[in-house]
């Protein structure tokens, strides 16, 4: 069966996708910050748990050297921050700022490209990240987020170049937008549950091709405009 490798799976749609994959009998590589306060993650059948910070390239790095073997047929960029709520103009955490950079874009590139030899090696030979809507110029109706909505529009062109550089070697590359979901991060008035959102993401990265890489695509398949 397939391996698929899925960041910050303690919890929300990180979780969700360690459930779906698992039930379908993937080989689950499900990595988190804190495996001890994992339990629901740990729970699940068919799934190795990893510590992993993403913020901690060395700990990147280490992991992919502890996972030489492993081919992994999907790496599923999931973990990822909000930074503070509110932003608006009067009101920017320039060091907050930073750290959101780090996590939600720079980390993505990093870890994809610590695993692009284990993606390379695998038979799926997919890269699906987390990004969101809220990064996009052509939704940009409501101003404001300037963290979230920066850190995501600057992931969804890394993972353009991304496609691009590794066209050659047959790997698809998706920025997918989950919905607006009921999570820890979408909270109680998110339009779907995680179980909906999973099950059209993982719809979306089985039926994307080489044609479909370096795209930007919402759970149910719509492309999302720039
Ligand atoms: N929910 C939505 O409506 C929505 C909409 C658009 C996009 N997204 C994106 O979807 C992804 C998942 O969101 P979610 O709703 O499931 O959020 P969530 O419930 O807040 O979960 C976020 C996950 O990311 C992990 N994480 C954060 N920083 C990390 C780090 N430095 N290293 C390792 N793990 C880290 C968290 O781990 P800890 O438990 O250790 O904090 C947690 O597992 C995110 O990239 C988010 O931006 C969500």
């Amino acid at each position: 069966m397939p391996t698929v490798l899925i960041t910050g799976a303690n919890r929300g749609l990180g979780l969700e996708f360690a459930r779906q994959y698992a039930g379908e009998g993937w080989r689950g590589v499900a990595t988190c910050r804190d495996p001890d306060g994992a339990a629901e993650l740990r729970g699940l059948g068919g799934v190795e748990v990893h510590a992993l910070d993403i913020d901690d390239f060395s700990a990147i790095d280490r992991l992919a050297a502890d996972l030489a073997d492993t081919p992994i047929d999907l790496l599923i960029g999931n973990a990822g921050v909000y930074g503070p709520k509110g932003c608006a103009l009067d009101d920017v955490d320039y060091h907050a700022w930073a750290r959101v950079l780090h996590t939600n874009t720079i980390a993505q590139m990093r870890l994809a490209q610590a695993f692009l030899p284990h993606v390379s090696a695998g038979q799926g030979k997919r890269i699906a990240v987390l990004t969101s809507k809220m990064g996009s110029m052509a939704d940009n109706g409501s101003g404001g987020s300037y963290i979230y909505r920066s850190s995501k529009a600057a992931l969804n062109a890394v993972m353009k170049s991304l496609s691009i550089d590794v066209a050659s070697r047959g790997i698809v590359v998706l920025a997918l937008h989950p919905g607006w979901v009921r999570t820890d991060m979408g909270g109680p008035h998110g339009l779907i549950d995680p179980p909906e959102s999973v099950t059209g993401m993982r719809r979306v990265i089985a039926d994307a091709g080489l044609r479909q890489s370096g795209g930007f695509f919402d759970y149910r398949g719509a492309e999302v405009p720039w």
